[in-house]
């Protein structure tokens, strides 16, 4: 479990806040503040999702979140409410966390963030300090000022402020509490003082700065995070042409501490539902504006090459797909979450069944989301809640997913259980030459 400091300000009694939308970020920011010392109040538009929070049932699975909800439904500092308007109209302090899914464009839909805003506007007659955390394309927190202006509220009375959030799934709540920075995106002292005052507990850098350049902040950040990911994919593809080892490159790029090991992973890629949305919302926001965005076109098109490439590797150990079994161990988008969003696992997993391969499925916590991506269809797609039985009679082994329990796999007992032992390790989990002594026929990303 995440050891979580126990922080302990003297929360200032005019504060109060409250917390809209209680997804992946908004639930976590509620109960994070809360663990802070702060009284939350937390509103859903989906009541089934409420319903489970007051419940006290975490409705998704983050390390710690459930210890959380356990301890501030407990303590009373954090209170679920059904009613938008009640949740706004007793805080002073609101933070969005409403979706902001993307359009087929890649365009992001703003609509909750709009509909929010203009509850806002209808319900507030004194202070009330309105903060973006939603990831949001610059400019939306002006466009939120606008709409509570043009829906009903006199500018002095409410501020706005972007406050971007840094959370990585699987590690959600430890990031929350122990960020590397805030960012705080403000257009008056008293926002500025009243953020100060709520992340005074936390201490690390805390950056000031306008709306736009927030907002440009959590954006390039995705950006640039995943920019560094399609730059290894890139130059894994060279490594397979020329039998180099892009472990090694990796390594030898990130001693160098300007551009630091992290990040710096060959695979089949990045999923989730931040990273994908955001290149493309990122992209699109820059083109609306007349900037010429082809890096990151280039870093999406890299991206979505990695599935074909890795189906094309393994065809070329398999030959004919159609009616071979094929086992996939890791569904989830990345190790540590049930997060199928997006995922690389499942999009190859799927590429599999279109192409005619029998599905033997396995992940740790993710099977149960996958199903809706990919359903179970017997003798054709199938689950399996043990690695060991997914590999029966396989002709073919494939991880996906770098979950830890797979670099502890029996290899040994994997190999005699398979049909025909050919592993694909499409997250560089094992170490080729000792797979290849077991008897495996093996490959990986960009590595001989
Ligand atoms: C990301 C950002 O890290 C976080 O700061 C932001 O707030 C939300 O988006 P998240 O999407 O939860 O977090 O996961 P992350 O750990 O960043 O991984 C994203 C994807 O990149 C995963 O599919 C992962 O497998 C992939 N990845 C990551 C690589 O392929 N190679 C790497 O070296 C690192």
């Amino acid at each position: 479990m995440t050891q979580i400091k126990t922080l302990d300000p003297s929360p200032s009694a005019d504060i109060s806040v409250s917390v809209v939308g209680l997804g992946h970020v908004g639930l976590v920011t509620a109960l994070g503040l809360a663990e802070m010392g702060w009284r939350v109040l937390g509103t859903d538009q989906d009541s089934r999702k409420l319903e489970s929070i007051k419940a006290g049932e975490a409705p998704f699975y983050e390390p710690g979140l459930q210890e959380l909800l356990d301890k501030h439904l407990d303590s009373g500092l954090f209170n679920p409410l059904a009613d938008l308007d009640d949740s706004i109209s007793r805080a002073s302090v609101v933070f969005l966390c409403v979706g902001t899914p993307q359009r087929s464009n890649g365009e992001a839909d703003l609509s909750q963030l709009e509909s929010v805003a203009r509850s806002v506007a209808q319900r507030r007659n004194d202070y009330l300090l309105v903060v973006e955390k939603s990831t949001a394309p610059v400019t939306s927190a002006q466009w939120i000022g606008r709409t509570v202006e043009r829906y009903g509220h006199s500018k002095d009375r409410i501020d706005i402020a972007c406050n971007p959030e840094f959370l990585r799934e699987g590690t959600a709540v430890h990031d929350f509490l122990n960020p590397d920075r805030i960012v705080l995106g403000v257009e008056t002292d008293r926002a500025k003082d009243i953020l100060l005052q709520i992340y005074a507990p936390l201490d690390c850098p805390k950056l000031v700065t306008d709306l736009n350049t927030a907002e440009l902040i959590k954006h390039a950040s995705n950006a640039f995070l995943s920019t560094k990911i399609s730059f290894i994919n890139m130059v894994a593809n060279l490594c397979e042409a020329t039998g180099a080892d892009v472990t090694k490159v990796s390594e030898g790029l990130g001693l160098d501490p300007r551009i630091g090991r992290s990040f710096l992973n060959a695979g089949i890629g990045f999923g989730g539902y931040c990273f994908p949305k955001d290149i493309r919302a990122f992209a699109h926001i820059g083109e609306v504006h007349g900037v010429n965005m082809s890096l990151l076109r280039a870093v999406e098109d890299i991206n979505l090459d990695r599935v074909e490439r890795f189906i094309a590797r393994l065809r070329s150990h398999l030959w004919m797909l159609n009616g071979k079994t094929v086992a996939v161990l890791g569904l989830a988008f990345k190790p540590g979450t049930d997060d199928v969003r997006e995922s690389p696992a499942v999009a190859v997993a799927r590429r599999l069944r279109e192409d005619g391969a029998n599905l033997r499925l396995y992940d740790p916590q993710a099977g149960i989301h996958a199903r809706s991506l990919l359903p179970a269809e017997p003798g054709r797609v199938e689950y399996f809640d043990d690695p060991y039985k997914a590999v029966q009679q396989a002709d073919a082994a494939l991880v996906l997913t770098e979950w830890p329990e797979f670099a502890e796999l029996d290899l040994g007992r994997v190999k005699k259980l398979m049909r025909v032992p050919i592993l694909g390790d499409g997250r560089n989990v094992y170490d080729p030459s000792s797979v290849r002594k077991l008897g495996f026929e093996y490959f990986s990303v960009g590595r001989p």
